[in-house]
């Protein structure tokens, strides 16, 4: 069996075989080596493998990608890279599922400007001209370039899947240094034919797009629940395939009804858990909007906390989703909040109290006025239901993780150094006066250690384990040789 951290052997090899190449500055001639963004496929290792490790104020985004995908199906979308500071950029996209394995096929429907990276069909990169026609249109894109790119979905329903972008903003075709890395990522579902809401079934209320699509019409949003977060295609009720949604389709469909049985909203099915994790760090971060301002309302006297960090839900209920009956039981975080875990909430539930006017409702937390859209509380609450797990199951209660540290070192060795380097201090996340580093989080904070480990840096080109899919043991051994690292 070929663990994720065997994998190291044929990742070197290809930084190997890329840096005999450098001399003919491969990053920009030739776009970029595989296997580099930030997902299973590279140990979500990303350009800044090689490239300095700065980030900044702009990003990298996905411009029209599916969340839903039908067999047969071939989509054109395309990959922004946006930086006001900077004057270039490159990239690389993969569509991958946890544990590896690229899915679909990647089409260069630009091929001026892409190229499949160092011919490898699972990853497409930018080209030399690519560069040259972001610099010379940088400006006026208003800071920013689109790259376009083609995908075809596989033959068969594969489960979720993921597009994995890296992006790189930088000065001029040649500087190494200054440039600014980004990366993210979204999932797509399998959409079943005949579904056109998303939710799961097929009942009277996909039958209601089924009329609006019928000879050529077009679907209109919002339309009861789930819409408008959900993409509703008349592709997905074409049964035939013929292009169009017909009264050969009305008859399929009308076989292939199966009643309303979806127990979920489809805005709930369709949500990203990771992401979800990565909004419950800090959510103004993960999307890219302005921090709100002010306390939040039902941040409670007792608390010692001001600003923006009162609306981070890990503030209220912990980084082990425990509130006060956690590590925030006493000491600056203590709120008297209780936590998440073990929430017998519904999804809707949730969404509704995090949406409700924290004056008109009890308890509600009234987000969607502070900057959270509906996708993102959406992303949120199904990480509440999926990914909050006993810390306790990875954390001994002396605040150690029980973890192969030799194993740990491989895994640290393979995905964290890339860019906290060996001893874990290539970046400071305090300051000069009262550093932290990985050694330090993992000393003093296990909880947040883990989180971040699992789910990503909100709003940084952290990768997440979950979404690598590396297991729990995996992830407790890095954790145990993160700990092992220097604090200061
Ligand atoms: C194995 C090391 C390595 C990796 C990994 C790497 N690059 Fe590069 N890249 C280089 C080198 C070396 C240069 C400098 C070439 C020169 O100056 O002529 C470069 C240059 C570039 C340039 C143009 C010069 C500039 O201003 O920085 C772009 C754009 C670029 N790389 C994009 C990427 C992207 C996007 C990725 C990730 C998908 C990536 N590179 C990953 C080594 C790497
Ligand atoms: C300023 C503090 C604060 C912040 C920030 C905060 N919450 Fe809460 N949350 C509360 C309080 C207070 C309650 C009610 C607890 C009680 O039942 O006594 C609560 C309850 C909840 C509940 C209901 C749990 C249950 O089973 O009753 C959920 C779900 C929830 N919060 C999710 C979130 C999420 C997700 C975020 C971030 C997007 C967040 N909260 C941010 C204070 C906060
Ligand atoms: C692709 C780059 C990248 C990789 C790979 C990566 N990190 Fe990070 N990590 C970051 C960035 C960027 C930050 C945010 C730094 C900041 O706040 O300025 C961060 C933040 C952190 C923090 C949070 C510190 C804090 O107090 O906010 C911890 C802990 C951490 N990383 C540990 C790890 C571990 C352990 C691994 C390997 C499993 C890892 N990282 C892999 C880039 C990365």
């Amino acid at each position: 069996m070929v663990t994720a951290f065997q994998r190291r052997v044929s990742f070197c090899a290809v930084i190997a075989s890329v840096l005999t190449a450098i001399p003919l500055a491969i990053g920009f001639s030739a776009g970029a080596g595989p296997a580099l963004t930030g997902a299973p496929s590279g140990n979500g290792a990303g350009c800044n493998a090689c490239h300095p490790h700065e980030t900044g104020l702009g990003s990298v985004e996905l411009i029209d990608v599916p969340r839903r995908y039908r067999v047969g199906n071939q989509y054109d979308f395309s990959v922004r890279v946006s930086d006001a500071e900077k004057l270039g950029a490159g990239f690389e996209i993969s569509v991958e599922q946890p544990g590896g394995g690229s899915v679909g096929t990647l089409q260069e429907i630009d091929m001026a400007n892409t190229m499949f990276a160092d011919g490898d069909t699972q990853f497409i990169a930018h080209t030399s001209t690519g560069v040259a026609n972001s610099l010379a249109n940088w400006a006026a894109n208003g800071g920013s370039y689109d790259f376009a790119v083609g995908w075809d979905a596989p033959a068969t329903d594969v489960g979720p899947l993921t597009f994995f972008v890296s992006g790189l903003a930088i000065n001029d075709g040649t500087a190494f240094s200054d440039d600014n890395y980004y990366w993210t990522f979204s999932t797509a579902h399998y959409a079943i034919p005949g579904d056109a809401d998303g939710d799961t079934d097929i009942d009277l209320s996909d039958f209601a797009v089924v009329q609006q699509c019928f000879g050529g019409g077009r679907p209109v949003a919002p339309f009861g629940g789930g819409w408008p977060h959900a993409p509703v295609e008349c592709a997905f009720l074409d049964m035939e395939g013929d292009g169009a949604v017909g009264a050969l389709d009305m008859e399929s469909w009308t076989l292939a009804m199966d009643g309303p049985t979806a127990t979920s909203s489809a805005a709930y099915v369709l949500a990203s858990a990771v992401r979800g994790g990565r909004l419950y760090d800090q959510w103004w971060s993960e999307s890219n909007v302005a921090p709100p301002t002010g306390d939040h309302p039902l941040y409670p006297a007792v608390g010692v906390k001001t600003g923006r960090t009162t609306f981070r839900c890990k503030e209220c209920h912990g980084w082990d989703y425990k509130g006060v009956d956690g590590a925030y039981a006493s000491g600056s975080h203590f709120t008297g909040i209780p936590g998440l875990f073990g929430s017998a909430m519904s999804p809707n539930e949730m969404f509704k109290l995090l949406k409700a006017d924290s004056v008109v409702t009890q308890n509600g937390h009234d987000l969607d006025a502070y900057g959270m859209t509906d996708r993102d509380l959406w992303d949120v609450v199904r990480f509440l239901k999926d990914e909050i797990v006993d810390t306790d199951d990875f954390i001994d209660p002396d605040g150690t993780f029980p973890g192969d540290l030799g194993l740990g070192a491989g895994g640290f060795g393979i995905n964290c150094v890339n860019c906290h380097e060996a001893d874990g201090q290539r970046i400071n996340f305090g300051t000069a006066l009262d550093p932290e580093y990985v050694g330090t989080v993992g000393a003093n904070n296990p909880w947040e250690l883990l989180h971040k480990m699992r789910f990503g840096h909100a709003g940084s080109p952290m990768p997440s384990l979950e979404l690598i899919g590396w297991t729990d043991q995996q992830i407790i051994a890095v954790a145990a040789y993160a700990a092992t690292l220097p604090v200061d």
